[in-house]
């Protein structure tokens, strides 16, 4: 694979990237994983500067992004919306112009998809997802990054996530899953399911990987399972729906009599976090042997890096 080719893109959704493309990066991931574990340290984003710009809140992917950027020798600028005019007193082209000409790559985390959408196409560099309403790519790399280190491989492997089908991390989910040949199942309330337009694309990139894409509202899928996922019942900037989607998904919820059906002692459970202990997910699971949310969590900053050293020029 001619590596070059991944200079100077952004990732806004998976859907833009080929499954060579993905393999490289998540195994570059492994490696940085090694390098960072044997305490070494290089500089090789040194003399280069990442905006990132947050409009909702984030623990794991602003310290992500900003640890993997700076023991690297580069220099992230943490702006959150409070700190900056995007949107408020400039337009979003104009703000992507000037931070264009300041920074070598941009993050954004936000509400609609079209506000990263169009940083992208003003700024001229780089602009990674950082979490929008509708996908959040570089968790799910992760999340893959996971399945493997578990189980060697992701291929063929049978992903479940319980929960709200149409939320951002299920619908990338959905596109890795689909892009990497790895089996999919979304168990959530017909009320909850992904758009069709994104199914019918997953569903046809899925076959054409070997993969099944399967959504539906019966528990009894998790049956075979190889991971349980789940995520929050409201996302950020739902939260006048929470009462509403727990009346929904109270039946949802992942503890260990849902773990036990999926007639596998060996299936692990992974959560994107922050969790709600007690909605979405038991304690007893989410912190039980079964639990691989650490290891998760952690991988989130070597694919973050990853992406970045493959993707910037
Ligand atoms: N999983 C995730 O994106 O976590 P944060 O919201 O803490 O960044
Ligand atoms: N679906 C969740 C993911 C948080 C990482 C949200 O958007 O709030």
């Amino acid at each position: 694979m001619d590596t070059t080719k991944l200079k100077g893109r952004s990732l806004l959704t998976w859907l833009d990237y080929g499954e060579e493309e993905i393999r490289f990066i998540l195994n570059t991931a492994k490696e940085l994983k090694k390098e960072r574990r044997g305490g070494e340290a290089r500089q090789r984003f040194k003399g280069k500067s990442l905006a990132l710009l947050f409009e909702k809140r984030s623990t794991r992917t602003r310290c992500a992004f900003e640890t993997a950027f700076g023991e690297e020798g580069g220099h992230p600028v943490f702006l959150s919306i409070d700190d900056i005019q995007l949107g408020a007193k400039e337009s979003v082209e104009d703000t992507a112009v000037v931070l264009g000409r300041m920074f070598d790559a941009i993050q954004f985390r936000g509400f609609k998809h079209t506000t990263l959408e169009t940083l992208a196409v003003y700024s001229g560099v780089p602009v990674y997802n950082g979490l929008t309403d509708s996908f959040h790519p570089t968790q799910v790399l992760a999340d893959l990054m996971t399945i493997e280190e578990n189980f060697g491989t992701a291929r063929g492997k049978t992903l479940c996530f319980v929960g709200d089908g149409r939320n951002n991390v299920a619908r990338s989910l959905m596109v890795i899953c689909a892009k990497m040949g790895v089996h999919f199942t979304i168990i959530t309330p017909p009320a909850l399911n992904p758009d069709p337009g994104l199914t019918a694309l997953c569903t046809d990139m899925a076959e054409r990987a070997g993969a099944e894409l399967r959504i539906t509202p019966d528990l009894g899928g998790v049956a075979g399972a190889d991971a349980l996922y789940t995520d929050v019942w409201a996302s950020m900037g739902e939260e006048a729906k929470r009462e509403e989607r727990a009346a929904l998904l109270r039946p949802y919820q992942v503890n260990q009599a849902l773990m036990d059906r999926t007639g596998r002692e060996d299936a692990v459970f992974l959560h994107c976090l922050p969790a709600v202990k007690g909605e979405e997910v038991a304690a007893e699971v989410i912190d039980g042997p079964q639990s691989r949310v650490w290891d998760e969590a952690e991988n989130r900053k070597h694919t973050i890096k990853a992406v970045m050293l493959a993707t910037l020029p």
